[in-house]
């Protein structure tokens, strides 16, 4: 039986993943490393967690003797690094965190993972590592677009990268590094524009917009995340860099109004607020080098936003317990000064 460390398998990406994984793997064992931060909850793995090739391991990735004791007690075959602060506004606020957790918290891995005879280490970053591009749509990142981080949130994941690039490059660590535009789906935590977005029009409250709403993201379907993941531990080139997306750029502003249409909303729920500091205007993926790997994606937008909206409204519960807690005192306090 193989052993695939899934680290952050609580959050959003890694929880979808652990659920894709176990689905199709049945002959593998998910150990799921997670802290449990505000982003993490186990609900979503009440059906899987009496599973026999299913364990959940509650660790701080930075926390160097409890990963070095875990690695000792288990021999990886893989390792999928998704754990991670992930929001930008956060690390507006507060960078030092992500700081702890994001660059710290990947190089303990790192150095447990080089004592172990593991196959691969896949390092699942992010677009933001490129910095912004502008309005031209003929211009996408690819992989050899030059790192030029601009919020606390990318400076730490592109940080995160070179660490993982330079344990290849020193030791010969088996690693890829994944490159993903933004995902959407189900269990995205309702602080990020579309869960944002869907629980406040369900609740008839204002959708907070960042300026003039023209900023463009890359939008794709976690699930599509997920199989582009899969086929990279797998198949991908030792060493290599992928880069993941879609070719579904819409802009804030298209984002919000295909949500409120889809809930029979008014845009009147749209709100302009104060920009965000240093706002990436532009993300947009050339998925070239991972098609040649002989990936698709499954869902397109539309699609994809309206099987989403379709998830929230049969799982409130689920967001409902998010947005009564602590959560609201962060909203308060991140929006009161836009
Ligand atoms: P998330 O915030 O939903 O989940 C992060 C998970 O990591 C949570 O379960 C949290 O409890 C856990 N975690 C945080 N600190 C930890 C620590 N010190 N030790 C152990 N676990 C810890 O994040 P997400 O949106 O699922 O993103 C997952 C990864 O994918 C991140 O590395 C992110 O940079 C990357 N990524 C995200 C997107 C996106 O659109 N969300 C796009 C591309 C790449
Ligand atoms: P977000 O979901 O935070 O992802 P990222 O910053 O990693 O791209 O934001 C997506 C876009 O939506 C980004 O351009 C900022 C904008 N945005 C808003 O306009 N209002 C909001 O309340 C939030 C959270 C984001």
């Amino acid at each position: 039986m193989k052993k695939l460390l899934v680290t952050g398998g609580a959050g959003f990406i890694g929880g979808n993943f652990v659920q894709y994984m176990t689905g199709k793997y049945p002959h593998y064992h998910i150990y799921n490393l997670d802290l449990l931060t505000y982003a993490g909850d186990l609900t979503k793995h009440q059906k899987i967690e009496s599973n026999e090739n299913y364990s959940f391991v509650h660790i701080d990735i930075a926390d160097r003797e409890a990963v070095n004791e875990l690695f000792e007690q288990v021999n990886f075959d893989y390792v999928v690094h998704f754990a991670a602060e992930s929001h930008v506004d956060r690390s507006i606020t507060d960078p030092e965190i992500f700081i702890r957790t994001n660059v710290l918290g990947t190089q303990v891995l790192l150095d447990a993972a080089k004592g172990a005879n593991i196959k691969k280490f896949v390092h699942v970053s992010t677009d933001e590592v490129y910095g912004e591009l502008d309005f031209d749509p003929a211009s996408f990142f690819t992989e050899e677009t030059p790192l030029q981080p601009n919020s606390p949130y990318s400076a730490s994941k592109a940080s995160s990268d070179l660490l993982v690039r330079a344990y290849y490059e020193t030791y010969g660590l088996p690693v890829n590094i994944t490159r993903c535009s933004n995902n959407y789906g189900p269990y995205h935590f309702p602080e990020k524009l579309i869960p944002l977005t869907i629980s406040r029009v369900l609740n008839d409250q204002k959708v907070p917009v960042y300026g003039d709403g023209k900023n463009v993201r890359d939008w794709l379907h976690v699930l599509d995340h997920c199989s582009a993941i899969d086929l990279v531990m797998h198949s991908g080139e030792i060493g290599g860099v992928y880069n993941i997306g879609g070719h579904n750029e819409r802009t804030n502003l298209q984002v919000v109004r295909t949500i409120i249409e889809a809930l029979g909303k008014s845009e009147d729920l749209i709100e302009f607020v104060e920009d965000r500091l240093g706002h990436d205007k532009r993300y947009a993926i050339d998925p070239s080098k991972i098609e040649r790997l002989g990936w698709r994606p499954v869902y397109d937008f539309e699609t994809g936003i309206a099987q989403t909206v379709d998830w929230f409204l049969e799982n409130k519960e689920w967001w409902e317990q998010i947005i009564s807690g602590e959560y609201q005192q962060y909203f308060d306090r991140q929006y009161a000064r836009k």
